[in-house]
C-alpha cells in the first residue's frame, strides 16, 4: 500500500467548463480507520454531469452556479455520510476494516471524496456480492442502472407500440433507459451527439436517433414522432425538453431525470408554459433515486441481471486514467463529447475480468 493518498482539491471556481487548473492534486497522509470505520481503496469513481453544480461560483457572479463545495476543499462525488450505500460515488476494495461487517479485500460501493484511499463509517458502505464486476457495479448494476430503471418502471411505464424518447441516449443513464423501453416493446427514439448517434441505433437497438448537433431537434421530432411522444425520459432539460414537451401525445408521461444541459449554465433557462399539461392530461414527475433503494433495488438487480444474461442489455464505459485527467473528462461529459458512462480509474481492477 502507498504511504500517501492522492486527493483532488478545488483550486478556484471554474469559469465556463471545468479545467485542470481549477483543481489541485495533493498528496496527503494515509488516513487511519477508527473503531467502526473502514479504509478502502477506490478502483472506479463515477463521473457525473451534476458534479459541475458542486463547484463554487466565481466571486460576485449571480445565478445558479455555485454548489456545495468551496475553494480549498476536497472535491466531492456522490453523497457524504450519513447517506448510505449506492450513493453513486465509488466502487473500491477494503484495505483495512474496523467494522465487523467488512473484511480486507471486500468489494464495496460508496464513498464521497475525490481521494484514492478513503476512511468511512462501515455503516455508510454497501457490500457487493461475491463475483461482482467492479466495472458493472459502478454503472449498469449500480446507481445509473437503477436511476434508469426507476424512471422507466415507476413513471414512464412504456407499453408495447408506444413511442419513447430518450435524451442523452448514449450516456450512462440514457443507454439503459432506452433499452428497458425496447425490452417493453416500445418504439424508442434517442437524442444524442457524436459517435453516440450511430452507437445507440447500431449497437443498442434504438429505432432511430436525432443528432442534436447536426439537426434541429424539433424538426427531427416532427419527422420521427408524427403521432407524438408517449414517454419522454428527460436527462437534459433546456431547449430539448421544450421541443419534446410541445410534442407530447395525450396521456404522455415525462420522466424528469436530470438537466445536464443546465449544469454549466450561468443563467436559469426560461420555464415552459404548463397549459399542455392540463390540456393533454400529461404526467410530469421528477424523482430522486435515493428514495427508492430500500423498496426496489433488489427487484432492479434481479431484472437487470436477467437482461444482461440474456444478452439484451449492452453498455459502454469510457475509462479515464486518474484524477489528473478527470476535470477534462468532466468538461467533455458536460458538452456531450463523452462515449457512454464515464468512470475514473484510480487503482487496478482485480475484480472479475471484464
Ligand atoms: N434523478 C436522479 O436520481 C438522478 C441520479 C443521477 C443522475 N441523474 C441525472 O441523469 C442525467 C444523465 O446522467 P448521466 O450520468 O447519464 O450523464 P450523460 O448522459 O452520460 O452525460 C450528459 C449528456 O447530456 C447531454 N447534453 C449536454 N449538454 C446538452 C445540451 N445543451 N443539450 C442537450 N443535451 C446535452 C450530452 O449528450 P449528447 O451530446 O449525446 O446529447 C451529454 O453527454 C443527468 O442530468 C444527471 O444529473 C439523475
Amino acid at each position: 500500500m502507498e504511504r500517501t493518498n492522492l486527493s483532488m482539491h478545488i483550486a478556484r471556481a471554474p469559469v465556463g467548463l471545468p479545467a485542470r487548473a481549477d483543481f489541485a492534486l495533493v498528496e496527503e497522509p494515509m488516513p487511519q480507520p477508527a473503531e467502526g470505520e473502514v479504509l478502502f481503496r477506490a478502483i472506479y469513481m463515477s463521473l457525473d454531469p451534476s458534479m459541475r453544480r458542486k463547484l463554487p461560483a466565481p466571486d460576485g457572479v449571480p445565478g445558479p452556479l455555485g454548489g456545495t463545495r468551496q475553494v480549498g476543499e476536497l472535491m466531492i462525488a456522490g453523497l457524504p455520510p450519513p447517506a448510505r450505500g449506492y450513493t453513486g460515488g465509488f466502487v473500491g476494495q477494503v484495505v483495512e476494516s474496523r467494522h465487523p461487517g467488512f473484511a480486507q479485500g471486500d468489494l464495496v460501493q460508496g464513498g464521497c471524496w475525490w481521494q484514492t484511499y478513503q476512511v468511512l463509517p462501515g455503516d455508510s458502505l454497501e457490500q457487493l456480492p461475491p463475483g461482482t464486476k467492479a466495472s458493472e457495479a459502478i454503472g449498469l448494476l449500480g446507481q445509473h442502472g437503477f436511476v434508469a430503471w426507476c424512471g422507466m418502471r415507476n413513471i414512464g411505464k412504456a407499453k408495447p407500440g408506444e413511442t419513447v424518447l430518450v435524451s442523452a441516449a448514449g450516456g450512462a443513464i440514457g443507454m439503459i433507459a432506452g433499452q428497458l423501453a425496447k425490452a417493453d416493446g416500445a418504439r424508442v427514439i434517442g437524442i444524442a451527439s457524436g459517435d453516440k448517434v450511430a452507437y445507440v441505433v447500431d449497437e443498442l437497438g434504438f429505432d432511430a436517433c436525432i443528432d442534436r448537433k447536426n439537426e434541429n431537434v424539433a424538426v427531427g421530432l416532427d419527422r420521427l414522432c408524427p403521432d407524438g411522444i408517449d414517454v419522454y425520459f428527460d436527462n437534459v432539460g433546456g431547449d430539448v425538453m421544450l421541443a419534446a414537451y410541445e410534442r407530447m401525445a395525450d396521456f404522455g408521461r415525462i420522466v424528469v431525470c436530470g438537466m445536464a444541459s443546465e449544469y454549466n449554465a450561468p443563467e436559469q433557462p426560461f420555464g415552459a408554459s404548463l397549459r399542455p399539461v392540463l390540456r393533454k392530461r400529461l404526467r410530469i414527475e421528477g424523482f430522486v433515486v435515493y428514495d427508492h433503494y430500500e423498496a426496489q433495488f433488489a427487484q432492479f438487480r434481479a431484472e437487470m441481471q436477467a437482461l444482461i444474461d440474456a444478452g439484451r442489455m449492452k453498455y459502454r464505459i469510457e475509462v479515464i486514467d486518474g484524477f489528473a485527467e478527470a476535470p477534462a473528462a468532466l468538461a467533455r461529459l458536460l458538452d456531450g463529447r463523452n462515449k457512454g458512462k464515464v468512470v475514473v480509474q484510480l487503482s487496478p481492477d482485480r475484480s472479475v475480468v471484464t
